[in-house]
């Protein structure tokens, strides 16, 4: 072999200054937790936890300039500093006009659907997400999902899976009406596909076409520097583009963003709404203040929006963002090696169990996705997600389940938290599960709040 194209290791670009202890329960333990928390790993206390896979959402490490920035934050009421210095930030990496800072990203989704939906429209978008679809729906709209077949199927293995069918919404302006549309939904790396992709030539596609009706795209950025990372490793002609300059040029074709800095940010807390249209721009401010705050601090202190501001610059590290992808890429390979139904491609923020097939004994009824999640934590204290049918939530009209094509549990990596070590203890867990999944038997419910009932639904065993 070629000396010079041996596959090198490589290394997080940072070291640990400081260290958090966790606590290695017994399984006895664990079993009494699982069940008082009614089968549902949201409910569990952290204390309780190993290893926390739940989110990537506000678990990352923040870095020693982060960590500095946070006492520089200026607790003004009015007009911090520390507001102007991320304003200064997202009009740089993101090219929006304004923005408003919130609390977190499901506040700014919040504002965007109270301004720009009316009762009776329709949201097109690249796969709902949770809190986006519901805040569509509590303003009267209607989701509709036009994200590309290959996306609901976890074993294709399409290189950009949340990419758009066009026909599917050129169909939709032309049935509902242009006027009916106030919108279009735009999430880069989607997040219920399993951290999936969208290309920047789809991405044109769509500008193109939403223009030539009027319609904006609204972006969720969540998780925006990912998406751009894969359009380097993936999409002809971007191999040697900056990450940062991908980020921007997604951001350039459209026309506002709701952010969730918890998530490519590197903050515990933290969002906003961005726009470039001033007349909007003014409703959401005067929509924030009702919600969240003084539109320059939107719910959050100086500090925080301080740790965001810098945290925007260090996302679009190309050392960072490699080896953030690089560690979830890790934990995927190392499945797949042991034989584990995963999805496919492996995503950008978590490795994302197959449950249907794991537990392909089980009727979706059943809930194997839940159940799996309880069992990850049962065998050796892995907190991981259900984002399956407890996810999807009811048919508002008719009450039914939603049944989503995916049934899945996610294992989300935390942004520079946990080592490789780590993951080889989450990959054997995951392993012993699913060696013994024939024994496993459903979850039934036992509570369920009307909204968002993932968060705080009860459940106990089917015998
Ligand atoms: N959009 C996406 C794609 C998200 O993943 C999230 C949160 C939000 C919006 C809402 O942001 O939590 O700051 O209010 N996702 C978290 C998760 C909860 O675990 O995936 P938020």
């Amino acid at each position: 072999m070629d000396k010079n194209k041996k596959q090198r290791s490589w290394a997080e670009p940072y070291k640990i200054k400081m260290v958090e202890p966790v606590r290695i329960s017994t399984f006895e333990e664990r079993k009494k937790a699982i069940e008082a928390a009614g089968y549902n790993t949201f409910l569990l206390r952290s204390r309780d936890v190993y290893i926390d896979l739940l989110t990537d959402s506000g678990t990352s490490a923040m870095s020693d300039r982060q960590w500095a920035g946070m006492m520089m934050g200026d607790e003004a009421y009015a007009g911090s500093e520390n507001f102007y210095h991320l304003e200064r930030k997202v009009r740089r990496f993101y090219g929006y006009k304004y923005i408003v800072p919130t609390h977190q990203g499901r506040a700014a989704e919040h504002i965007i659907s109270q301004i720009m939906i009316k009762k009776g429209d329709y949201i097109p978008g690249n796969m709902y997400f949770t809190t986006t679809k519901l805040h569509q729906e509590l303003a009267g709209g209607t989701f509709v999902d036009v994200v590309i077949d290959e996306a609901h199927d976890p074993d294709n293995e399409h290189p950009f899976k949340a990419n758009v069918d066009l026909d599917k919404l050129e169909t939709l302006i032309i049935e509902k009406g242009a006027d009916r549309i106030p919108y279009v939904s735009i999430a880069t790396s989607v997040n219920m596909a399993g951290g999936q992709p969208i290309s920047m030539e789809n991405l044109k596609q769509v500008r193109e076409l939403t223009q030539n009706y009027g319609i904006p795209i609204i972006h969720d950025m969540t998780r925006v520097a990912e998406n751009a990372f894969f359009i380097k490793q993936r999409e002809k002609g971007y191999g040697d583009k900056p990450v940062r300059e991908i980020v921007s040029e997604i951001c350039c074709l459209t026309d506002g963003a709701t952010m969730s800095a918890k998530k490519d940010a590197l903050v515990n807390i933290g969002g906003f709404l961005a726009l470039n249209d001033k007349e909007l721009f003014k409703k959401a401010c005067n929509m924030v203040v009702i919600y969240e705050g003084l539109h320059t601090y939107g719910g959050l202190a100086g500090r925080d929006m301080e740790a965001m501001a810098i945290g925007i610059t260090e996302s679009v590290d190309e050392d960072h963002i490699k080896a953030r992808v690089g560690q979830v890429e890790y934990l995927g390979k190392k499945l797949i090696d042991m034989g584990i139904p995963i999805v496919l491609p492996i995503g950008s923020h978590g490795v994302f169990l197959n449950a249907s097939k794991i537990l392909s004994h089980l009727s979706q009824d059943k809930l194997p996705a839940q159940t799996l999640a309880a069992e990850l934590y049962l065998d050796a204290g892995i907190r991981a997600m259900e984002r399956g049918v407890v996810s999807a939530g009811r048919n508002p009209e008719t009450g039914e389940h939603n049944y989503p094509a995916l049934e899945l549990v996610r294992l989300t990596i935390p942004r520079r938290v946990y080592t490789q070590a780590h993951l080889d203890v989450v990959a054997e867990s995951v392993e012993a599960v699913y060696e013994n999944r024939e024994a496993i038997t459903g979850l039934e419910f036992t509570y369920e709040p009307e909204h968002l009932r993932f968060f705080q639904s009860r459940f106990q065993k089917i015998e």
